[in-house]
């Protein structure tokens, strides 16, 4: 059996961590066997990659050389860890994955969309998220949310615009593929967003039982 690959997606400061976590403990909780990752990161070589896309710079990092090291790190995170899981039967909770770059390189920063559609299909073959959670909320309750937790790293200190246009990409993407996306609306209390996870987190598992029933 094959396992499922869900992500978890939003701008800066939505919560993602933390829902992320609350959703691996349910469905931890009623069996499934689940592991969770995020990006850029998830492998060792991908945590170095990602420690240098963060940090603040002098020299200004090029959209390109950006875009590509998000995507060396993301050839390794499937080759190393994410279709090794799927193809074991696991359930696989990614926080961000190709429709972050979308949002962030494409929308933010003004790379070519097919720029990303032609690194996408190189990197990942027909590896595409079963199911995407996308947590929104306006940008300005995020980006208090994102500095309230102190030294900001080289995309949070981007400007208000740019988070308005990341999250414009990540509402239309969610619009024109609305049978993968479950729009959470993350400007609600925590008690209320677990609420809307837990619809999600059903869905969930019995699409993992109907797997593991007809294997
Ligand atoms: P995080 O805040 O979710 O830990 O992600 C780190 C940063 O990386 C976040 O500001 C968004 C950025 N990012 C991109 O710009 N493009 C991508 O494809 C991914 C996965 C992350």
């Amino acid at each position: 059996m094959r396992g499922l690959f869900i992500t978890m997606e939003g701008g800066e400061g939505v919560g993602k961590s933390t829902n992320l976590t609350f959703l691996e403990n349910f469905l931890r909780d009623n069996g499934v066997d689940v592991v969770c990752t995020r990006e850029p990161g998830g492998t060792r070589i991908g945590e170095e990659i990602r420690k240098l896309l963060l940090q603040i710079r002098q020299e200004k990092v090029s959209a390109m050389t950006e875009l590509l090291l998000i995507f060396a790190a993301r050839a390794q995170h499937v080759s190393e860890f994410i279709e090794p899981a799927l193809a074991m039967g696991q359930v696989v909770l990614c926080d961000r994955f190709t429709d972050a770059t979308y949002a962030y390189q494409c929308g933010g920063r003004g790379v070519a969309w097919d720029t990303v559609e032609q690194l996408e299909e190189l990197v990942q073959d027909k590896l595409r998220p079963d199911v995407t959670l996308l947590l929104d909320a306006p940008t300005s309750v995020g980006m208090s949310r994102a500095r309230g937790r102190g030294e900001l790293d080289r995309f949070e200190q981007e400007d208000l615009d740019f988070f308005e246009r990341v999250r414009g990409s990540y509402l239309e993407q969610a619009k024109n593929d609305s049978g993968r996306y479950r729009l959470i609306n993350a400007s609600v209390s925590l008690d209320n967003v677990q609420q809307q996870l837990l619809e999600v987190g059903g869905e969930l598992l019995s699409r993992w039982r109907e797997r593991s029933s007809e294997s």
